[in-house]
Order: structure tokens, then C-alpha cells, then sequence
């Protein structure tokens, strides 16, 4: 059997689990998000989704992904096995959380690779200048249609898609020490760095009317907080942005030493993740919208698409200022290197899934994975309305059923007295047993109501429209779903 890798250094497994879940998320989506539902009315039940269900199933992930690493399991199809007498139900279920990651990343490293591509199109000056027109985004939407093109997608295009899969494959090969925590140790400092310069750029514009912005976000606004939809985007977004309810965390927990302690390193990663989606993701794409475009603009550019902001608003901002070519490359490589860090901890449970349950080599195990992202990048790439609809499931959907499933097989078929033993094992801090009753419980409630809001809201719209760009995606995602489904059952032959 080959030796699962341990993280070197403390101050490493931080920062590798900082860049599992600071990522895109906290950059793109978070502002967008927050615009479309309103700034204050979506601060509120984000919070309380963070409270209720965010650090509860981090605390859990991490507890589990360290107790079934120590049995030489790291993947969630192990992991669930583990727990559950090796029983092919839960190993199948358990497939779940890795066909998960592997859908997001589909798509998730498409968009890294334009982030790339308009950093170093950035630097060679060959972004569009916005100069000449009264509104400066005028120059950028061609621009980004014609970077994204499906039927013809621009070569640039092609080109640093190839880059960045090569990148990741490349940290991959070099593994769990010298490739993640390698990336991160450099790539977190370096994104704290790049996004406080850019927050007190654009909180200052406009003589820092930037700042009045942020106030936008924070201005609790109580009047739409009865809308359903609200809360099933916060709590989406919750777990979006920890990397919750996919077994993504679970596999970075897996390769901790047996005596860490998991509630420390949990604790932190979500207050990592929060200080940069609300301080830098927070003071960045909507305070300069708004010192620029004014309040009114936020709802209506948000209505456009989560990559308005990002891709066409912000370098238009940026690139009228001086030396534009060059806030707009920090701009789009702090978008990078946030969605690098993320990309890898996607990939990673199927690695596992390869090397710890199939018993593949590392260097087989890795090939695969990457042979079997760059078909679904490429479909992303290709094909339109596919990055959505991944989205629309493995993004949105999954996450709500998978999130039930393991608050439901690891606190309380498990056992809440197991759980609360393992949780407790090297904590700094004792959790005593009724904080486990209260908040799993809490937690499954919650995830309970909101499948049903999801189900009353989403389900209606979402069968309103067809075509045959939608089927070749759901019919990718079933078959996804079932072959990693029956790799998980079939491996059992291969424990000892
Ligand atoms: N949390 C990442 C972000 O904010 C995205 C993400 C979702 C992710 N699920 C993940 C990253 C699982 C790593 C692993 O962009």
C-alpha cells in the first residue's frame, strides 16, 4: 500500500485549507450575489446561515476527514465506508462527494483560465481601452463575448485553458506537500497582498465615494426577508464559498496528523474565508460600481450575470485609471490564484478516490483525474448553457441533499455520542454534548426547509426551458454520477 502524505507544517495546512475555500466565490460571486438580492436583506440570513450550518459542517469535515484518514481513507466514498461497515450503500452515497467536486471543477477552471488570460492579455496591454466613450464599459462587452465565443470560442482562449490545466496537473503530480501546500504558502500571502491594495483602490474612488458602497452591503434592509429565494441563495452561497457538503474538506482534513486539532484548523478556515469574502471580496467589485456607475447601476449590472462585475465593470473601472493595464492584472491574478488554490482542492478527491480506494499509483491516479477535467472543461468551453446547468446541480442542488446526508450519517446514525468523542479529541476547547444536539439538529432543520424553498422556487422555473445543449449536460452528469458510483462499490474488493 503507498503512504498517504501528512501536511508538512502547521502554518501550511492553514493556508492549504484557506485556499480550498477562498476562491472565486468570495471574489465574483459573493458581490454579485449581494447585489442581485439587495445588499443588506442578503448580510442577514447570510449570517445566520454561516452560524447555523456553515460552521457546524466544517467542524464536521474536518472531524471526519482526519478519523477516516488515520484508516488510510480520503475520498467521501471511503470516508462514508469507514463510518459504515465498508457497506456498498454507503460507499456508493459517499461517491457523491466526490462527484461533486469533480463537476464543479468542470467548470470552475474554465473560468480560472479566462482570470489567466485577461491577467497576462492585461500586462501585454491588449485589453480594450475604454477611452473615447461615455460609458467605459462599452469597450469591454464585445470583448468578453468574443473571449468566451461558444461556436468559435478565440483562440486565447483555447490557449490558456491548456496553460491552466497544465498548471494544475503539473501541482498535482507534485502532490499533497509540494504541490497544495507549496501554492498556498505563496498564494495566500500574495492574495491578502493584491486585495488590499485593490480594496483601497476602489473604496477611494470618486474622492472615496467607494466607501458609501460598502455601507450599501451593510445597511440591514429587513423587507426581504420573507422571500424565500433569499435564503436559499445565502445558505447556497454559505456553502459555495466553504467548500461545504462535497467532501472537499473532508479530503484536505484526511491528510492531518492523527493528533491535530481539527476544531483549531475548521475555526480557522472559515474565519479566513469570511474575513476575505466580506473585507476584501465585499470592498472591491461593489464599492467601485458604485463610486462609478452609482447606486442605482448595482441591481441592474448584478441582473446581468454573475460575470458582469467581475469581467466587464471592473477592468473598465480599472483600466481608465492610471496605470490601469496594471491594477487590471492585479485584479484579474488575484482572481487566479484564489481560483488555482480552489481548482486543486476540487480536483483532489478524485485523486484519492484513485489512489486510496482503487490503489492506483499517484502518477496514474493523477493523469486520469486531469484527462477526465480537461473533457469536462472543454465541454464547458464548447458547449453553451453546459456551465450552468453544472451549476444549477453540482453547485446549487448536491449540495443541500449532500449536506442533509452527512449532518444525518456522521452526527446522528453514527452516533452523537461517537461524533461528540471525535470531536473532542485534541480540542483546545471542550464542546460539551448538548452543542452537538442543538446545532445538528438546528442544522438539519434548516437544510430541511430550505430544499423546500429550493423545490418550490427552482423546480417550476427550471423545467420551462429545453434544448439539446442542456441535455448533453444533464446526460454528463448522470453519467458522472454513476461511474464514480460503481468505482466506490467495485474498490471494496481491493481493502484489506
Ligand atoms: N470555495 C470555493 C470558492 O469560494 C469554491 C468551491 C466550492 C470549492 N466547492 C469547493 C473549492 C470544493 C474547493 C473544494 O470559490
Amino acid at each position: 500500500m503507498h503512504k498517504r502524505e501528512t501536511w508538512a507544517s502547521k502554518i501550511g495546512l492553514v493556508f492549504a485549507a484557506a485556499g480550498n475555500a477562498i476562491g472565486l466565490g468570495n471574489i465574483l460571486r459573493f458581490p454579485s450575489k449581494v447585489a442581485l438580492y439587495g445588499g443588506g436583506a442578503f448580510i442577514i440570513p447570510y449570517f445566520i446561515s454561516l452560524i447555523v450550518l456553515g460552521i457546524p459542517l466544517m467542524i464536521l469535515e474536518w472531524v471526519i476527514g482526519r478519523y477516516a484518514g488515520s484508516k488510510g481513507h480520503g475520498s467521501m466514498a471511503g470516508i462514508m465506508g469507514e463510518f459504515f461497515n465498508q457497506s456498498s450503500l454507503a460507499r456508493a452515497v459517499g461517491s457523491l462527494g466526490v462527484t461533486i467536486p469533480f463537476l464543479i471543477v468542470c467548470y470552475y477552471i474554465y473560468i480560472e483560465s479566462w482570470t489567466l488570460g485577461f491577467a497576462i492579455l492585461s500586462i501585454f496591454h491588449k485589453m480594450p481601452h475604454p477611452v473615447h466613450s461615455s460609458d467605459p464599459q462599452l469597450a469591454m462587452m464585445p470583448f468578453l463575448d468574443f473571449y468566451r465565443n461558444y461556436t468559435r470560442p478565440c483562440l486565447w482562449a483555447i490557449v490558456f485553458l491548456i496553460i491552466t490545466l497544465c498548471i494544475n496537473a503539473y501541482l498535482l503530480y507534485k502532490g499533497v506537500v509540494k504541490g497544495i501546500e507549496f501554492t498556498a504558502k505563496i498564494g495566500i500571502p500574495l492574495l491578502f497582498l493584491m486585495g488590499i491594495i485593490l480594496s483601497i483602490v476602489s473604496l477611494s474612488l470618486n474622492h472615496w465615494k467607494g466607501l458609501e458602497g460598502l455601507c450599501f452591503i451593510f445597511k440591514p434592509n429587513f423587507n426581504k426577508l420573507l422571500n424565500p429565494q433569499v435564503w436559499v441563495e445565502a445558505a447556497g452561497q454559505i456553502f459555495f464559498t466553504l467548500s461545504l457538503a462535497m467532501g472537499a474538506i473532508a479530503t484536505y482534513a484526511s491528510y492531518v496528523k492523527e493528533n491535530e486539532d481539527v476544531l483549531k484548523i475548521g475555526l480557522y478556515t472559515a474565519g479566513l474565508n469570511e474575513f476575505v469574502e466580506i473585507v476584501i471580496g465585499g470592498s472591491i467589485a461593489i464599492p467601485a460600481a458604485f463610486a462609478i456607475f452609482g447606486a442605482s447601476s448595482i441591481p441592474t449590472l448584478a441582473n446581468e450575470g454573475t460575470f458582469r462585475l467581475g469581467f466587464i465593470s471592473m477592468p473598465a473601472i480599472l483600466m481608465s485609471l492610471p496605470f490601469g493595464w496594471f491594477l487590471s492584472f492585479i485584479w484579474f491574478f488575484l482572481l487566479f490564484i484564489a481560483a488555482l488554490t480552489s481548482s486543486l482542492a476540487l480536483t483532489q478527491p478524485l485523486i484519492a478516490l484513485f489512489e486510496d480506494e482503487m490503489k492506483w499509483s499517484h502518477n496514474k491516479a493523477v493523469s486520469i483525474a486531469v484527462l477526465m477535467v480537461s473533457l469536462g472543461a472543454f465541454l464547458s468551453a464548447f458547449i453553451p448553457e453546459f456551465l450552468d446547468e453544472l451549476d444549477f446541480w453540482a453547485g446549487t442542488l448536491f449540495l443541500i441533499i449532500f449536506g442533509f446526508i452527512e449532518i444525518f450519517a456522521f452526527v446522528w446514525l453514527f452516533g452523537v455520542d461517537s461524533f461528540h468523542k471525535e470531536l473532542n479529541k485534541n480540542a483546545f476547547l471542550r464542546i460539551p454534548k448538548i452543542f452537538v444536539y442543538i446545532f445538528y439538529s438546528l442544522s438539519l432543520i434548516f437544510i430541511g426547509v430550505l430544499f423546500y424553498f429550493w423545490a418550490i422556487v427552482k423546480f417550476p422555473q427550471y423545467f420551462s426551458h429545453m434544448s439539446w445543449n442542456l441535455i448533453v449536460a444533464r446526460i454528463f452528469i448522470v453519467v458522472c454520477v454513476l461511474l464514480l458510483a460503481i468505482a466506490s462499490i467495485r474498490s471494496k474488493k481491493f481493502l484489506n
